[in-house]
């Protein structure tokens, strides 16, 4: 249970940032945009149970079990306060960390993610998926996901991110994937969380993002009491590796308000 540190930074810095990867991904679609954010302060990521490297020993499949996992990694590392920002699936562990421990975390930014549970439907594709990754023992029931993660835009005009994409997930595992998948049908909606949260809230969504659209930020930027609403031009579901620049500013400027709050 590390931290990937993307930027050591120095005290006086300001707050560090921790980044929270989406499924089925792990820390590696931060690396761009973590390098881009504006500052000097600490930019870290963990990875989530079920990626590679953190297959042993997994828990029962639950978003909580991996929240706990991040503030594991956080208190290892010595960190006791961060600006986090959790992509997706990462954005329903960054609320259940925001719930669990609130004390860790100074700032909320929400990227491509909602803070509603599934409806039965969606919930059920989850366990199918899970079910036959294990089947096949194979990622062949996520392979889709490299196109589907990504806009319109990209897909025409990067199409390298896309090339990206489909190389992390072939790295994924079966099992892990089953395991996050199980995890995420079990969440319960938390917009109670975002209510209740005192500090600053940023949500980031792709104008492209089919997964997580608009409406879904608007309901999180509506719930919370301090938060502002990025939307990315051009940018699918995964904002955070297809402009990569915008969603580091939005982070550089989140964790000023951080700081100015603390
Ligand atoms: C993700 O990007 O983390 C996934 O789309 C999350 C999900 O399936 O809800």
């Amino acid at each position: 249970m590390t931290l990937h540190t993307f930027r050591e930074g120095s005290p006086g810095d300001g707050l560090p940032i921790v980044l929270i990867h989406g499924f089925p991904l792990d820390h590696r679609m931060w690396l761009v945009a973590a390098a881009a954010v504006p500052g000097t302060r600490a930019v870290h990521a963990v990875d989530l149970p079920g990626t590679p490297g953190h297959l042993a020993d997994l828990p029962e499949p639950a978003i909580e079990a991996s929240a706990a996992y991040v503030a594991t990694a956080l208190a290892q590392a010595g960190i006791g306060r961060a600006v986090v920002a959790g992509m997706s699936m990462g954005g329903y562990v960054a609320l259940a960390l925001a719930e669990a421990h609130p004390e860790l975390v100074a700032a909320l930014a929400l990227v491509d993610t909602k803070s509603t549970a599934d409806p039965g439907e969606a919930r059920a594709n989850r366990l199918r998926i899970a079910d036959e990754a294990e089947a096949t023992d194979s990622v062949a029931p996520v392979r889709p996901m490299a196109t589907t993660l990504v806009g319109e835009s990209t897909r025409a005009g990067h199409p390298a991110v896309s090339d990206q994409v489909a190389a992390w997930i072939e790295d994924q595992s079966p099992a892990g994937i089953a395991w996050s998948q199980r995890a995420m049908a079990a969440r319960p909606d938390r917009t109670h969380v975002l209510r209740a949260f005192a500090g600053p809230v940023t949500v980031v969504v792709g104008d492209e993002d089919a997964l997580t659209p608009i409406d879904a930020a608007e309901h999180m930027v509506a719930a919370a009491a301090d938060a502002l609403l990025v939307v990315v031009p051009r940018a699918g579901h995964l904002a955070a590796a297809e402009q990569p620049a915008v969603v580091a500013a939005a982070l550089g400027d989140l964790a000023q308000r951080a700081d100015a709050a603390s």
